[in-house]
This record gives structure tokens, C-alpha cells and sequence, in this order.
């Protein structure tokens, strides 16, 4: 019998971490391994409520759970935040290109996130620190609203003492608690320590953030190709067919949602 398209994969709840007032982690145990490539997404399916897309944020290499780090946003979104441990959800994919990590041996990585744009960010950190050796270095720069909106903040204290990983939080708005820099995350892409005859650029945050950020990238120097953006557009069936996701000549959903702002720039819906 033909494989229906549309049809999940079941995978149990087995941890929740709240990471923020309003972004959680979901990790989940899919009833078969499950496998994909940094940077591509999958479609989360809620029974009787809808679907909707995410990239994984956790490890590429570990094919029996998946973690999906997920910020309240809307109907299928807040669901999924009032389930607990041991409910089921369904998972479709993967889907799409992700980041080309061939391309980026031997170079130095400078990695920009914001917000919960940080989670498919993550998924990537895995498999460059399982690798270092293949790559120069790692520069992140992670922009929040403020310390209580950082997400993963168990992990960044390991993340930064890492050898050949240079990785500076940012915060809008600081609070007493917060010691570290205060500032928009583009306030802090001055003075890197990128080569930039041989480094990319990898920027994955909200709409706003992705823009000011490219703009200022190329401001410093980067070639158009060497910027990777992760677009993440409004999408529907994550397989080439609805066009909701479409940029000028692309479809998000099956030539991105990673790609270069070579690609991207001057066609329109890019919101760059
Ligand atoms: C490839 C891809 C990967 C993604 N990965 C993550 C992730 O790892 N973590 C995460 O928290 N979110 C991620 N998102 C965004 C996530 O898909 C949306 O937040 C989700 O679809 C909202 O669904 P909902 O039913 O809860 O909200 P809805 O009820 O559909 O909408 C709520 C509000 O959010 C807006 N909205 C819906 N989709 C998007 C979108 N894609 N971008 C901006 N605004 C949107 C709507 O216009 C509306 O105002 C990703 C999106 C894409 C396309
Ligand atoms: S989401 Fe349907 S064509 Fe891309």
C-alpha cells in the first residue's frame, strides 16, 4: 500500500523543561528512531487541534528522542504547553535543507541568534562541538529581551568554557541579577574575531532581529553567500505542495528554511 504523506509518527512526552515564562522543551520518544540533519524542521501534529512546524533543537546523532524547544505563540503552540509527561504527539518529516556543515569545515563560524531562535541554534552547536576540530572556531552571540527570557541557561555556562567557542549573551533590557551586557544582540557584532576571508555568518531569530542583523553583517564585511539565514515562513504541508511558504521563486519548506541571503536578496516576501 502507498505511504500516506500526511501521516504521523507517534511520539510520547517523556520530559518538559520550562526554559522561560513562555518557551518550554519538549523531549520526545518517538515510537521509531527518528533521524535528521541540523537545521531541517518537522511538522508537530496535535490531534483535533491543528499542526505546526519546528525545528529540533536537540542533537542531530541521537535518532531515539527528538527535543523540540517551543515558545507559546498561538492555538496549536499554547496546546501543546498544557500537555504533561506521557501524552502522545505526532511528528512528520524531516523536512527541507538544513545547514550545510561541509561548507563550513575549516572556517570560522560566527553564530547570531535571538530569542527562541537560539533552538535549531542549538542543534547546530551539537554537531559543531562533536566536530570542532574540523572548524576554526565558534563566535555565538545570543541576544534575549532579558536574563528571564534566556533559554538554555543551564547549558551556556558549559557552552562557553568550551575550547575554540567565544559565545557572548546580550540582553535588551538587563535586571539587577544580570551582570552581563546590555544591548540589541547587532550591539554586540563589533570588534568579532572573525577572519573574514574565511568565515560565515549564521543568524536564526524573530523577522526584525534577522534583518538589522544581516544588514549589519554585510555592513562589517560578509559576502552575500556567506550569510545563512533560517526563514522561517508561515507554513502548511512542509512538502512543496500548498505555496504557503513561498519566497519570489523559492519554497521555504523544500529549498530552505536554511538559505543564503545570495539567494534570498532583492526577491520578494523575504522580509529582509
Ligand atoms: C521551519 C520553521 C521552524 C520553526 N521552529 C520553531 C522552533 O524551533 N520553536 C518555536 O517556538 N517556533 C518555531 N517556529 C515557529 C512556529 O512554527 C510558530 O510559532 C507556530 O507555527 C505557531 O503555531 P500556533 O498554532 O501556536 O500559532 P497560530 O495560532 O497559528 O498563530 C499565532 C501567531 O503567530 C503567528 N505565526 C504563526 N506562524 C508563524 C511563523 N512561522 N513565524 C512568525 N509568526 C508566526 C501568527 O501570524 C499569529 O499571529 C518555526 C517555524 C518554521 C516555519
Ligand atoms: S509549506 Fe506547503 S509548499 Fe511549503
Amino acid at each position: 500500500m502507498k505511504k500516506n504523506i500526511y501521516q504521523p509518527l507517534k511520539a510520547t512526552i517523556e520530559e518538559i523543561i520550562q526554559e522561560t515564562p513562555t518557551i518550554k522543551t519538549f523531549r520526545l520518544k518517538p515510537e521509531a528512531d527518528f533521524s535528521f540533519a541540523t537545521g531541517q524542521f518537522i511538522e508537530l501534529t496535535l490531534p483535533g487541534i491543528g499542526e505546526a512546524p519546528f525545528t529540533p533543537s536537540s542533537d542531530p546523532k541521537v535518532k531515539d528522542r527528538l527535543e523540540l524547544t517551543i515558545m507559546n505563540a498561538g492555538q496549536v503552540t499554547c496546546a501543546l504547553h498544557n500537555m504533561n509527561k506521557g501524552e502522545v504527539v505526532g511528528i512528520r518529516g524531516p523536512y527541507g535543507l538544513g545547514y550545510p556543515l561541509d561548507k563550513f569545515k575549516g572556517k570560522d563560524i560566527l553564530i547570531v541568534g535571538g530569542g527562541v531562535g537560539l533552538a535549531p541554534l542549538r542543534s547546530l552547536l551539537f554537531s559543531l562541538f562533536s566536530d570542532i576540530d574540523k572548524y576554526n572556531k565558534v563566535i555565538v552571540r545570543y541576544g534575549s529581551r532579558s536574563p528571564s527570557d534566556i533559554v538554555y541557561k543551564d547549558s551556556i555556562p558549559k557552552w562557553i568554557k568550551k575550547d575554540k567557542v567565544d559565545f557572548l549573551v546580550s540582553v535588551d533590557v538587563g535586571d539587577p541579577s544580570w551582570a552581563g551586557n546590555v544591548g540589541l544582540v547587532t550591539t554586540v557584532l563589533n570588534n568579532l574575531p572573525v577572519n573574514l576571508n574565511n568565515a560565515v555568518g549564521i543568524v536564526c531569530g524573530p523577522p526584525i532581529m534577522m534583518k538589522f542583523v544581516t544588514l549589519k553583517l554585510l555592513d562589517l564585511g560578509f559576502k552575500p553567500a556567506d550569510i545563512y539565514l533560517s526563514m522561517e515562513k508561515s507554513m502548511s504541508c512542509g512538502l512543496g505542495k500548498c505555496g504557503h511558504c513561498r519566497i519570489g521563486k523559492f519554497y521555504a519548506c523544500k529549498d530552505g528554511p536554511v538559505f543564503t541571503y545570495e539567494q534570498l536578496k532583492g526577491l520578494p516576501d523575504n522580509y529582509l
